[in-house]
């Protein structure tokens, strides 16, 4: 039998052979009632595997045109002729359409929406995200329902790309109070911190280039910068940050399209670059000319000392790109965020995005401003301050109290988790399927790097759960740990045939 096989084609070849059937049957060329060659004849006569033809014929079978006889074969049993038959493909929505093979890019795991569905009842530490109960929802839904009332309609028409005027003069003024200064025209609105790095990376990095990242960093920077056809730098944070020897020795040697960094309670780690680390790192970044990306989300959430300048603030070279959101501050599902930049990154900025989403919602960003303006946001972030701090104590308190002696962790001065260091032979993702099973659940250090992950980390985030939360769930942690390093220092003993035993 001659069947006409495309294998450039994204169509699996079985479905080609299925399909081609189908036509001649259609065509006439195959009758009710004839025998089809046996799949290891058929397999061969069109230079494929047996299994592929075999798939085939399930396929056809399935749809009620095929029927074998044990011992005598497999023939045509029904026509497709006029629609009359149902396919399966017809009948269930499974189609054979290919789409792994149409996809272009292949993602590492959806982190964020693994992390996104906390477990009902769980005491989670997954999170650094602000806790629901805190969430403003009467002060807001006046905001909502004001700026309705005054500005509805033009709030539910098309608005700039660049975002709604008001917010980016608000969001100018209140940079400015931290040393950013920032023409409205020099900001724009986005969905958040998330969709400023993915339109940064489109309108940055072409195919080749290769960009230098923390690591660990936040998951959703690897998504976006380290994915599969990404070349990309990781440069070590250590206690001060990044490490600036290591990143000076890469750009001796390398010119990476930007530099993307947390320097301000950083994502898992907390540490904070200080003064004089910052302004190093800009001017390693001025001597090599990259572009860097900072990426101020915690700023607002510092709860001992003195805040520290953002690197923009520092900047006297124009190089730095400064990213914030209202996320960690109070409303993440908003998804509102901005990007200060020279004007004309701006500009580019704002034309990439109009080729997905036009503008972040005119009425989201509408309530915003209302809310902040009338001093609601500044009331909230004052109130989540104080839950937070508290919640960081009782987790710091508990993390003493019940984590083995081996542990070593951060005692950071704002953010919304603690960074644990366990012994090496700990691995926190296996440490998490049994918390989990238990009832507690954090982030495994390991979805945190870009490169050589350290398995014997977690994240402990500390701002979903109530201090009493927080010491039940540390405490669990803890026990677990604790059995588990006592069950690694035991002796394992084999090999007893010749009464000598070996240790391993
Ligand atoms: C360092 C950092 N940047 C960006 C984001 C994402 O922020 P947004 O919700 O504004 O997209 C997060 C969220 O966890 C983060 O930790």
């Amino acid at each position: 039998m001659i069947l006409e096989l495309d294998r450039e084609s994204h169509v699996p070849l079985y479905t080609q052979i299925a399909e081609r059937m189908r036509e001649k049957m259609r065509e006439g060329a195959l009758k009710v009632g004839d025998r089809l060659p046996p799949n290891r004849e058929l397999a061969k006569s069109l230079g494929v595997n047996r299994g592929t033809v075999t798939t085939a014929y399930d396929e056809l079978m399935a749809d009620g045109l095929l029927s074998s006889q044990v011992g005598r074969g497999t023939f045509v049993s029904a026509l497709p002729a006029g629609g009359a038959i149902e396919t399966a493909a017809e009948r269930a929505p499974a189609s054979p359409m290919p789409w792994g093979a149409l996809l272009t890019d292949e993602r590492r795991d959806p982190w964020l929406n693994a992390l996104a569905a906390p477990q009902s009842g769980a005491i989670s530490f997954a999170h650094a995200l602000p806790p629901a109960e805190l969430f403003p929802l009467d002060a807001f839904r006046r905001s909502v329902e004001r700026v309705l009332r005054k500005e509805g309609r033009q709030l539910l028409s098309l608005g700039s790309c660049k975002g709604y005027e008001p917010l980016r003069q608000y969001l100018s003024a209140q940079m400015a109070l931290s040393g950013i200064h920032a023409q409205p025209d020099e900001i724009l609105i986005t969905n958040g911190c998330q969709q400023s790095l993915d339109l940064l990376q489109r309108i940055l990095v072409r195919p080749g280039d290769e960009v230098a990242v923390e690591n660990p960093v936040y998951p959703g920077a690897i998504s976006v910068f380290c994915n599969a056809q990404a070349k990309y730098t990781s440069i070590p944070v250590g206690p001060r940050g990044l490490n600036l020897d290591v990143l000076e020795d890469v750009l001796a040697h390398r010119r990476p399209k930007l530099i993307y960094t947390v320097p301000g309670f950083h994502n898992p780690t907390g540490v904070t670059m200080d003064v004089e680390s910052r302004r190093r790192l800009l001017d390693i970044a001025a001597h090599h000319r990259v572009p860097i990306v900072e990426d101020d989300i915690f700023r607002e959430l510092r709860y001992d000392g003195a805040a520290l300048p953002p690197l923009k603030a520092l900047d006297r070279h124009g190089l730095v790109i400064y990213l914030n959101s209202f996320s960690k501050v109070g409303f993440p599902g908003l998804r509102v965020g901005w990007i200060a930049a020279p004007r004309i990154v701006i500009e580019r900025l704002g034309a990439m995005r109009q080729q997905s989403d036009f503008h972040t919602s005119l009425l989201v960003q509408a309530a915003i401003h209302d809310f902040a303006k009338r001093g609601a946001l500044a009331k909230h972030i004052q109130r989540c301050r104080k839950a937070y701090a508290q919640r960081r104590d009782a987790m710091l308190a508990a993390l003493e109290r019940h984590f083995p002696a081996e542990a070593r962790w951060n005692k950071p001065d704002g953010g919304l988790a603690v960074w644990v260091q366990l012994p090496d032979t700990v691995q926190s993702a296996r440490i998490l399927m049994v918390a989990s099973e238990q009832g507690v659940t954090f982030c495994p250090g390991e979805l945190f790097y870009a490169s050589a992950p350290q398995s014997n980390r977690m994240r402990l985030a500390f701002s979903t759960a109530t201090p009493a939360q927080i010491e039940d769930g540390v405490r669990r942690l803890g026990v677990l740990l604790k059995t588990k390093l006592a069950a690694a220092k035991q002796p394992r003993w084999f090999g007893q045939v010749t009464g000598v035993q070996t240790m391993v």
